[in-house]
């Protein structure tokens, strides 16, 4: 019997490697208000909603400043961001992401992206991917961020698949905790000893194979 199942993809980390992107921004704009900004600390902000990580920046420096100011600067990231991301091609894809989301589209499962950023179409334009996804929810879609469900429960209502049979690929705590709220399967992409809430993890889609992906197909989260 065929049995339709959700995929859905976080886009940072999963699909592309942004993070390098959004660090670069983010440090230029911590150093101009004098905070000093890590690797280690950009980690931290690794699916985090783009108002939060601002907020973590100005509370790691100590430093209080106004809704105006504010607004300012995260336009002004964003700006910087933008220009980063204008250079993207496909040599960005992750290894293995095109075969994975061949596979699925052969299988005729649904696909979506589940993504915290306001910049997803944007990307997975420049990628080349847009066309594999048969719905996209991102940053301008929720309210809530992750690790609310939220932007995974829209991604399952509009591929017309229950959450129960969902599968989300994330890289992030708060987005393997945002799958597990919405009872969805999650698969960690990454380093396990981060992502051990995760139902499984890999460290990337090189180890995925075939027979995983078909397993899932016949699974349902219990
Ligand atoms: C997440 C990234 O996917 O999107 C975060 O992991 C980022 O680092 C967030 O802050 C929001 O992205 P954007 O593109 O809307 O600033
Ligand atoms: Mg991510």
């Amino acid at each position: 019997m065929h049995m339709k199942k959700g995929f859905i993809f976080d886009l940072d980390g999963v699909i592309v490697d942004t993070a390098k992107y959004h660090f670069l921004a983010w440090q230029n704009l911590a150093n101009s208000l004098g905070i000093s900004f890590s690797v280690e600390q950009n980690e931290q902000l690794k699916g985090v909603s783009r108002i939060r990580s601002l907020e973590k920046i100005l509370a790691w420096g100590n430093k209080s400043i106004s809704e105006e100011e504010f607004a300012r600067l995260m336009h002004e990231k964003n700006e910087e961001y933008l220009q980063y991301i204008s250079r993207m091609d496909t040599t960005e894809i992750l290894p293995d992401v095109p075969r994975i989301l061949d596979h699925l589209s052969t299988e005729k499962q649904g696909i979506a992206l589940g993504s915290a950023s306001k910049n997803a179409r944007v990307i997975l334009e420049k990628v080349q991917l847009i066309d594999k996804f048969h719905t996209i929810v991102d940053g301008t879609d929720v309210t809530k961020a992750k690790p609310d469900p939220e932007v995974f429960l829209i991604g399952s209502k509009q591929l017309n698949i229950a959450p129960e049979d969902c599968i989300v690929f994330e890289d992030s705590v708060a987005g393997v905790q945002a799958a597990n709220a919405a009872h969805m399967i999650s698969i960690g992409i990454g380093d396990a000893s981060v992502l051990h809430e995760a139902d499984y993890i890999f460290k990337d889609f090189t180890e995925i194979n075939k027979e995983f992906i078909n397993n899932l197909v016949s699974a349902r989260k219990v």
